[in-house]
């Protein structure tokens, strides 16, 4: 694959549009150091943008508990936005919004730093997120070596870059385990999510996740309990031990970029996949839906 600082195009920075290579930032950058730094990542289908808005309000959410507001109004930048997969050209592929503080100061306190912003789309190829066969045969997670941190320990509302190295580290070691994905848990011991998705269990046809106390809120979350409604397929939002690995009889992640995956396997719990009618349907739903949606 090629790295991203080596693929060409045009990311949009800032308020126009540059090209690729010269989409870069200063090493003495607030963003950098203190990660000051929140994101979004949207899909797109059909050369459209899923769900943008929504992305949209929450990039704005993040910012603001990360205390900065983002120079651009979301009319601006969902106009931005759709320019830059227009100019990208592809049907199907991400997008990746950041913010940052610029480079006014290098030192914990920058209430008065400027705040920069970039837009950037690719095609996403074939096992982008997971193996190409992950959703007829599931994929394994392990319980991660960090936990989520409570809201009032971290910014876990903010899509802050820094709260990512607690996934990243707790794949990296799933990874080497032999693992595709981590399950983290919440600072209470109790299940929380994956490195990048929402998680929900199946018991006897009802739905079962954890609340987002201490995670992001979901869009593809909201997204699946609203498809489950109209399904008429019960959801219980709750606290989750991590017995209930063991008592559920089917689980699967949720994310914008993951869509929707089964779990074949939790450390050392397996699913069977294979006669999980509510997992069936919601993957079958959530394909119709951002497929018809544009
Ligand atoms: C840590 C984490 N949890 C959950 C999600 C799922 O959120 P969404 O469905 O809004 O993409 C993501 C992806 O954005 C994530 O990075």
């Amino acid at each position: 694959m090629v790295p991203f600082d080596q693929r060409t195009g045009h990311i949009w920075l800032d308020g126009g549009f540059v090209d690729w290579a010269e989409a870069k930032i200063h090493v003495l950058t607030h963003g950098l150091h203190y990660a000051s730094s929140i994101f979004e990542g949207v899909r797109v289908y059909g050369g459209k943008p899923f769900l943008l808005r929504e992305h949209v309000e929450r990039l704005r959410v993040s910012a603001h508990i990360l205390d900065f507001d983002l120079p651009h109004t979301d009319d601006e930048l969902c106009a931005a936005t759709v320019e830059v997969v227009a100019k990208a050209g592809f049907a199907d592929g991400y997008i990746r919004m950041n913010a940052w503080r610029g480079s006014e100061v290098i030192q914990t306190a920058a209430p008065k730093t400027s705040v920069h912003l970039s837009v950037a789309a690719w095609e996403i190829p074939s096992g982008y997120y997971a193996a190409a066969d992950a959703l007829e045969k599931g994929i394994s997670l392990q319980t991660g070596q960090y936990r989520r941190p409570s809201a009032d320990s971290a910014p876990v509302k903010s899509k802050a870059a820094g709260n990512y190295m607690i996934g990243t580290v707790s794949k990296n070691l799933a990874l080497r385990a032999g693992f595709d994905d981590a399950m983290l848990l919440d600072t209470d011991g109790m299940i929380a999510e994956s490195t990048g998705a929402h998680i929900f269990f199946t018991k006897d046809g009802t739905l079962h996740t954890p609340t987002t106390k201490c995670t992001i809120e979901g869009i593809t979350r909201a997204t699946v309990l609203d498809l489950a409604a109209r399904q008429g397929i019960e959801c219980v939002e709750a606290e989750l031990a991590p017995e209930f690995v063991a008592e559920a009889d089917g689980a699967f992640i949720c994310g914008t970029a993951c869509e929707i995956l089964p779990v074949s396997r939790i450390d050392d719990h397996t699913y069977d996949l294979a006669g999980n009618k509510v997992i069936a349907t919601l993957i079958t739903e959530y394909a119709s839906l951002t497929r018809s949606a544009n």
